[in-house]
């Protein structure tokens, strides 16, 4: 089974950025959280951190026929991005998405996911163990 991990824009900050809100573990440790996990689970992973869109659309693309599932965090793009959606629903891969905090409970121009609508599940609040549970998921939802 062959997983790729997207983090989108201010991701890469996290530790640094509002540690109220995402936690005080770096982008390190979530690349070293998704690894290990990926590596007992016997997946195959490529992690990928863009602060831009159409970089992140051109990963979306780039998975298919490459990979048998995603786990996303778009990050802001979740609450703006059409053309993710949209890339997400051309590759029809089975994707995860996740959020480090609990975006239910904040602002309201955080409760729309265009990338949601296209996921077979969301894990939200979980801090960076989100992409852990979702790794794990994933990986029964392909019945691997
Ligand atoms: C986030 C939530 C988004 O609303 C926010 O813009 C982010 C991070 C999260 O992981 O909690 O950058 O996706």
């Amino acid at each position: 089974m062959k997983l790729l991990v997207i983090n989108g824009p201010n991701l890469n900050l996290l530790g640094l950025r509002e540690p109220e809100l995402y936690g005080q573990a770096d982008y390190a440790a979530l690349e070293r959280l998704v690894r290990a996990t990926c590596a007992q689970e016997g997946i195959e992973v490529t992690l990928f951190q863009s602060n831009h869109e159409g970089a992140i659309v051109d990963a979306i693309q780039a998975a298919y026929g490459s990979a048998d599932g995603i786990v996303i965090n778009p990050a802001a793009y979740t609450h703006t991005s059409i053309a993710i959606l949209d890339a997400l629903k051309a590759v029809a891969l089975p994707a995860v998405e996740v959020h480090v905090s609990d975006v239910a409970r904040r602002e309201a121009f955080r409760q729309v996911s265009y990338a949601g609508m296209a996921c077979v599940k969301t894990i939200s609040g979980a801090g960076i163990d989100g992409y852990r549970q979702a790794i794990v998921w994933l990986k029964g939802y392909l019945g691997e």
